[in-house]
């Protein structure tokens, strides 16, 4: 049984390209991105560092100079579908042999030189700290030789460069926050990757989320693998690093983001349980533009496994978490991460897994098969040992209980009038729009004379347990 997602595509691959054309003249990339939202949003870097360099960007691979892919390592079949990527390229690069293939991202740094000897085509490695140097190693491949850079830096957060928006709705952005992730789960390749945490100054960060308004943009959403250890010039005993600027946590962040615009809608990913206080609660509560979502991975329901997991956290934990969610913020939706099968997983220990989703009815769930990854905590530890059927039957299990929780999420829905922030066409119909609910609920409703980027109140006549469906009954 593959590995299922619902209602929305969190690690799927989109093939993207930027669109851009600040140099006239000059070598075109095609750049495609895998995986989670960071890489998505580190496209966004590495077009903005090419552009610079000269590179325009096409979609078509037959008139390409430079093909980039940023990559994703967190599961086995992601790479796969790389390795499939690599060799449709094959093809390709016979009948063009000038043109030049690199691999980025999480890949690039768990595979560093190996890359070069098991994919014959790939002629350029970069890792998620080395975009900066991409033109000067594109240089040496023209020049004849293979190019690797897959250092991993402290202090790297790319923070004064301007994102080139791609494939952009013009409507929703993302900021990266930070990089890196300190917090070794076990089962979690991220640490080897992407490196030790880091947080961006927080002065770039509003910047660039007042450029996105000024532009048009009416939503960010802010990224970092734990966005609630964001420090800003705090050292780790919570002293002011530089006594001269303020120290900022996430909560505060929040605040200031929020402040850009009452017209700007903040979203952020992803939480982390034993990270998420009260503070950012409250911020979400007191901000009617702070969106009613919160993305806390569970990971599983069972505190032993949690244990191994080296998550930090309980069962119980987790629950008093999501008491204070409700108590905080009523109405505020809450989505999850879940892992079926990892190393050890009893039938008991599966069925805790079960019933806590019963127990916190997520609205949506991001459901995956345990994958062993090279060097991690787990790999070392602990023994991959549940069958793939079991894990498999595990998955269906939860991905069943998960589609009848959102549904009944949705249902709940029906006969309400929910703000919602126009993104464009449904991607059935050109007769209809789409935009989310600030629980980030799919809409989709008769276009009429309604614009991308507007608020509008919809009352919600039905529903898919991944869509809602309505009509525009007022403009905000
Ligand atoms: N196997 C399966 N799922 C994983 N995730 C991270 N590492 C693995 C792995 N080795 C999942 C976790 C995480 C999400 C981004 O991917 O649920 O929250
Ligand atoms: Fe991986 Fe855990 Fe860090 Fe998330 S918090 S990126 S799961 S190590």
């Amino acid at each position: 049984m593959e590995e299922k997602k619902i209602l929305e595509n969190r690690q799927g691959e989109v093939f993207t390209s930027p669109n851009t054309n600040s140099s006239p003249v000059g070598k075109k990339l095609l750049l495609e991105s895998y995986g989670c939202q960071m890489n998505f949003s580190d496209s966004e870097i590495v077009a903005s560092i090419l552009s610079e360099a000269g590179y325009t960007t096409t979609k078509e691979i037959e008139e390409a100079d430079l093909v980039l892919l940023n990559t994703c390592a967190i599961r086995d079949n992601a790479e796969q579908r790389i390795r499939h990527r690599l060799d449709h390229l094959k093809s390709v690069k016979k009948k063009n042999p000038d043109m030049v293939v690199g691999v980025l991202g999480c890949m690039a740094e768990r595979l560093r030189e190996k890359l070069l000897e098991e994919e014959k085509l790939v002629d350029l490695v970069v890792g998620p700290d080395a975009y900066r140097d991409i033109p000067r190693l594109v240089e040496q491949v023209e020049h004849g030789s293979k190019a690797v850079n897959v250092l991993l830096s402290r202090e790297e957060t790319y923070a004064e460069i301007s994102p080139v928006r791609i494939d952009s709705n013009g409507v929703t952005a993302f900021i990266s926050i930070m990089r890196g992730c300190d917090n070794m789960c076990s089962f979690c390749v991220v640490p080897f990757t992407r490196g030790r945490e880091r947080s961006r100054d927080p002065k770039t960060i509003i910047n660039e989320a007042t450029d996105l308004f000024n532009k048009g943009y009416r939503e960010v959403t802010l990224l970092g693998q734990n966005v609630d250890s964001y420090r800003w010039n705090l050292s780790s005993k919570g002293e002011l690093k530089n006594p001269t600027e303020e120290a900022m946590n996430f909560a505060q962040l929040l605040q200031a983001v929020a402040n850009v615009s009452p017209l700007l809608r903040v979203r952020f990913s992803t939480s982390h349980p034993k990270d998420m206080t009260d503070d950012v609660l409250e911020v979400i509560a007191s901000n009617h533009n702070v969106c009613n979502y919160i993305h806390l991975p569970v990971q599983s329901g069972n505190t032993e496994v949690l244990y191994r997991m080296n998550r930090g956290y309980t069962r119980e934990w987790y629950l008093e978490r999501i008491k204070a969610i409700h108590r905080i913020i009523p109405d505020c939706a809450i989505s999850t991460d879940i892992i079926t099968g990892f190393c050890g997983e009893t039938d008991a220990e599966h069925r805790d897994t079960v019933s806590l989703m019963e127990k916190v009815q997520f609205d949506y769930a991001y459901m995956f098969k345990y994958s062993e990854r090279p060097k991690t905590l787990a790999e070392r530890r602990f023994e991959d040992d549940i069958p793939e059927d079991v894990k498999g039957r595990r998955l269906n299990e939860i991905i069943e209980k998960q589609l009848a929780h959102s549904l009944k999420s949705n249902q709940k829905q029906i006969g309400t009038v929910q703000k919602v922030l126009i993104e464009g066409n449904s991607k059935r119909s050109e007769e209809h729009l789409c935009g989310r609910t600030g629980r980030n609920s799919m809409v989709v409703f008769p276009k009429e004379s309604y614009e991308k980027a507007q608020y509008v109140m919809v009352r919600i006549d039905s529903c898919t347990s991944a869509t809602l469906m309505g009509e525009v009954v007022s403009v905000c």
